[in-house]
């Protein structure tokens, strides 16, 4: 059917690899070549992750790559990812803001291009059989590229950590020895995970050495701090009064934030694949941002349309999660997002102090807030007397079915009918 299948006998010739520079992806590249008889291309996406990618290009050459692509994706991250994950205040199961899972589609994109610029006729990365990153590099690499052929060296090989090691050393492989971390770390511009470890037992606090993006308490400020941050139809784009790029801004809103403790997320997750895992994040840009912005939303969006797009939010951050980046209703809902934030405009003001983000200012040009309106002061235009008769009318359905229902159990021993309360007077 897709070409895949017909060529599966005669194995891939070039494959493009998924290139982090760590344990896993290091081994992928001699593996590959030994187990396909192909041969690697490198490629490693620049997303903020910021863990130096420095010698990665060398690295990837001298244990056997053919060559090694390095692509600064940063800007396109935060502008085709990012800021629409913030306009759909994108958190899934309402706490994790998706750092790893909207890195993936750009990958994918990028690992696409890349075969494709290149001829080659297969992509690989470093996932394993457990987790969402599999699921969501595979379906995206088949949406978009259903003719190449996709590599998942972790999910194939049966080797652990130690099996690597040794794997690496008969190889001669230039490995970045991270002293003995149990740890699993992936990073980028709006976040960073950490899994594995004592962290797999969800009764463990985390320990303080998993956490380096967020301050320990001991070295919170003493005092308060405030930013201010900028939005225009839903992007956040100055800093305190200062125009800032897409990645600067987020960058020094992870340092600002970080530094109080913020965005530290503890949360007992269920993967795609059925498993429920607990993963610990630092996510203090991404955090401090849809907090804001939410603030804004509240201040300029309708009842009625604040209600339904909270709905389509969580849609909409399911879809990123579960590797649905690629899909007809994940455009779809991006547009109905879009169509929402022509007045999401204005400023918000934030005050981080001892490991929490409070909004304590929000103003917009669009604003729906009416001083005359709410007013309790002089000058007030809120009809009050035309409440009376909106109130009667209001309540005549369920006081109607409630007299209804009283009628038919006297008594009210139905359990579902709730004894009534003092009776008050009609209006
Ligand atoms: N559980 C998160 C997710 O699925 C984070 C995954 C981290 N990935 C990794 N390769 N370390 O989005």
């Amino acid at each position: 059917m897709n070409g895949t299948m017909s060529e599966e006998g005669k194995g891939p010739r070039h494959v493009i690899l998924a290139y982090s520079g760590g344990l896993d992806t290091s081994v992928a590249i001699p593996w590959i070549k030994e187990k396909y008889g192909a041969e690697v291309t490198t490629l490693t996406v620049d997303v903020g992750q910021e863990g130096e990618l420095g010698d990665a290009l060398e690295r990837a050459r001298a244990n056997g790559a053919r060559d090694s692509v390095f692509v600064d994706l940063k800007e396109a991250f935060a502008e085709e990812f990012l800021f629409p994950g913030l306009k759909a205040n994108a958190l899934y199961q309402g706490v994790y803001p998706l750092s790893t899972s909207l890195a993936r589609p750009l990958i994918v994109r990028a690992l696409v291009e890349t075969a494709r610029r290149l001829g080659a006729d297969a992509v690989a990365h470093g996932c394993t059989g457990k987790g969402n990153d599999q699921v969501r590099f595979d379906v995206g690499v088949k949406t978009l590229a259903p003719e190449l052929r996709i590599i998942a060296p972790v999910r194939e090989w049966d080797m652990n950590r130690t099996d690597e090691m040794a794997f690496a050393r008969e190889r001669g492989l230039h490995i970045h020895q991270k002293p003995e971390s149990p740890y699993s770390v992936d990073e980028n511009l709006w976040g960073r995970s950490v899994e594995g470890g004592i962290l797999e037992d969800p009764a463990a606090p985390p320990p303080e050495e998993v956490f380096d993006w967020t301050g320990h308490p001991d070295t919170w400020p003493a005092g308060p701090e405030e930013v201010t941050v900028g939005f225009q139809e839903g992007v956040p784009e100055t800093l305190d009064g200062h125009m800032l790029s897409p990645v600067e801004l987020i960058r020094t809103l992870n340092r600002r934030a970080g530094r109080h403790g913020i965005g530290r997320i503890d949360h007992v997750e269920d993967r795609v694949v059925g498993i429920k895992s607990r993963e610990t994040y630092e996510c203090p840009a991404a955090t401090v941002l849809i907090q804001a912005h939410q603030a804004l939303e509240s201040l300029v969006l309708p009842r009625d349309l604040l209600s339904f797009k909270a709905g389509v939010d969580r849609r909409f951050a399911e879809l990123v999660y579960e590797g649905f980046w690629y899909s007809p209703l994940r455009s779809a809902l991006e547009a109905f997002e879009d169509s929402t934030q022509a007045t999401v405009s204005g400023e918000v003001t934030l005050r981080f102090f001892q490991g929490t983000s409070k909004v304590v200012s929000r103003k917009s040009p669009y604003s729906l807030l009416s001083r005359e309106l709410v007013t309790y002061d002089r000058g007030s235009t809120f009809p009050q007397r035309a409440a009376e008769g909106f109130i009667h009318l209001y309540g005549l359905a369920n006081r109607t079915a409630y007299a209804r229902r009283k009628e038919a159990h006297p008594l009210g021993e139905e359990g579902e009918i709730p004894a009534p309360g003092p009776v008050l007077p009609p209006p």
